[in-house]
């Protein structure tokens, strides 16, 4: 019996959750509400400048045209979307309950709650932990605009034009930028790695690749088949999203992987250096994934659509040999990797659409090994169930030493647990047995947990009618 394919209403939903806005450079404007009247009518004004799923499609052909016909130079667009935390719903006196008792008692919260929440380091008094995150970010957010685009003077306009629609009815809280690194480096993240190849294939969206199991839409859309949980009508086609800052010691990053090479006796220590990273992440800085290409980069792989994730693990159940259990890829999607195989592993998925942040490291931190700019990722994320999406990775499996099997180790990039180093087996493929332990190179700034309302909700619930 053939699943029948779900509708989804492409302009309603907003174009980040699912296709993800055209950017090299983003805004993210962190704001409160101040007279909730005014912003309730001001949004009416706003409304027209959200970025829909149709649209952002519709721009993402535009760019494929224009490379096609060979111009190289970025055509002039421009994104917008909106998302509004517990304490926004509450500041619009919108009272309808969610149903996600993450959002609805916000990041700070689960920041605090040490192993029982999401493990960020920081002071601890008891059994509560204090983040050593920007301060800014413990102050009450109501909502996140994003605002994404080919250049800075286009985000900018957009930006006064919000600033002008707005005006007298919030005060900003945060503004943070985000920008592609450039040349060679385009898509990949601070460390080096080519980021976002692996995304869910959503039924009724986009199609499956080799390899790609797809994803029902309700794991990322709420209200869509999947989403197994109650909430009120106008939550349909909205989507909550989180955002975390996650600064990177990129420096640091490095010494750690020039100190510890894999003492295979076959490898220079420089290879031996680059083995460990493509281990600690589970693909080559190139794309390729280790499960496939275990001893050497293989461009070709990392290029090819039905290549890059044509892999699930099943040849190394136990061995480690290809890909170590606390690899972060294997560690964030398990696939079929673990005994016995995990049942539901397609419900934990997110949509990831995160930009980095911060200039390129310089000369002089390349040579002492030491950051001195805030650099990163501006993590933003996609799902209809916070407990099985961001918060389950971070906690369940990215912290949780004992995931897959016990004795593993944290995941080596964004495992944390309070103030503690990390403790990671599985790295050199000739002793697995073996551990490394390491400091924590990715360091939470603040974030907050969203929800990113269908345009159909902005307008029945949102804005004043
Ligand atoms: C600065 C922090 C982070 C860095 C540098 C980073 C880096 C990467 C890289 C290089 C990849 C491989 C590209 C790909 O397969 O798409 C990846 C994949 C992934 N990351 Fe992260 N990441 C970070 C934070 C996070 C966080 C906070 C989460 C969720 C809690 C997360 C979840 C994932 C997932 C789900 C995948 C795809 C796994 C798969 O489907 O095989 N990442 N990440």
């Amino acid at each position: 019996m053939s699943t029948p394919t779900p509708t989804l209403n492409l302009d309603s939903i907003q174009g980040d959750v699912l296709q993800g806005l055209a950017k090299k450079f983003e805004i993210f404007l962190f704001g409160a509400i101040t007279d909730a009247t005014k912003f309730r009518e001001q949004l009416r004004d706003i409304i027209p400048l959200i970025t829909t799923t149709t649209q952002a499609l519709a721009d993402a052909q535009k760019i494929a045209d224009h490379k096609a016909q060979g111009h190289s130079n970025y055509l002039k667009l421009v994104g917008t979307n909106i998302a509004f935390s517990q304490k926004g719903l509450d500041a619009l006196g919108i009272t309808d309950d969610l149903g996600d008792a993450i959002f609805k008692q916000g990041m700070l919260a689960d920041a605090s709650a040490g192993a029982q929440g999401l493990g960020d380091p920081g002071v601890v008094t008891g059994t509560s932990v204090d983040p050593d995150w920007d301060p800014r970010f413990k102050e009450e957010i109501d909502f996140l605009i994003l605002i994404t685009g080919d250049s800075t003077s286009t985000i900018s306009e957009r930006l006064h034009q919000i600033e002008k629609i707005l005006a007298g009815s919030f005060k900003v809280i945060i503004q943070l930028e985000g920008v592609v690194r450039p040349g060679a480096e385009k898509g990949h993240e601070h460390f080096g790695f080519k980021d976002c190849l692996s995304q869910p294939r959503v039924t009724g969206f986009n199609t499956p690749n080799t390899g790609e199991v797809p994803t029902q839409p309700g794991v990322i859309i709420v209200g869509q088949t999947g989403d197994g949980v109650t909430r009120p009508d106008w939550a349909k086609d909205g989507s909550f999203l989180a955002f975390r800052q996650l600064k990177q010691l990129v420096p640091e990053f490095n010494k750690f992987l020039a100190d510890n090479p894999i003492p295979d006796p076959g490898l220079t220590p420089e290879q031996g250096s680059e083995l460990l990273g493509a281990r600690l992440v589970g693909r080559w800085k190139s794309g390729a994934p280790i499960d496939r290409d275990p001893t050497a980069d293989n461009p070709a792989d990392a290029a090819d659509p039905n290549k890059v994730n044509d892999f699930d693990y099943s040849d190394d159940l136990t061995a480690q040999t290809r890909c170590p259990f606390s690899a972060h890829l294997r560690k964030t999607n398990p696939r079929n990797g673990t005994i016995p195989v995990l049942q539901g592993v397609q419900t934990k998925r997110i949509m990831r659409q995160g930009m980095p942040y911060g200039q390129e490291v310089t000369e002089e931190e390349a040579q002492s090994q030491t950051t001195r700019h805030n650099r990163g990722l501006l993590f933003v994320c996609y799902q209809s169930n916070l407990a099985n999406g961001f918060h389950f990775l971070q906690k369940t499996w990215a912290n949780n030493a004992g995931f897959p099997i016990a004795g593993t180790g944290q995941d080596p990039l964004i495992g944390q647990n309070v103030n503690n180093p990390k403790t990671t087996t599985g790295l050199d493929p000739l002793n697995v047995a073996s551990s490394l332990t390491s400091p924590l190179f990715v360091l939470p700034q603040g974030g907050e947990y969203f929800f990113s309302p269908s345009i159909a909700a902005l307008n029945t619930t949102f804005a004043a009618n």
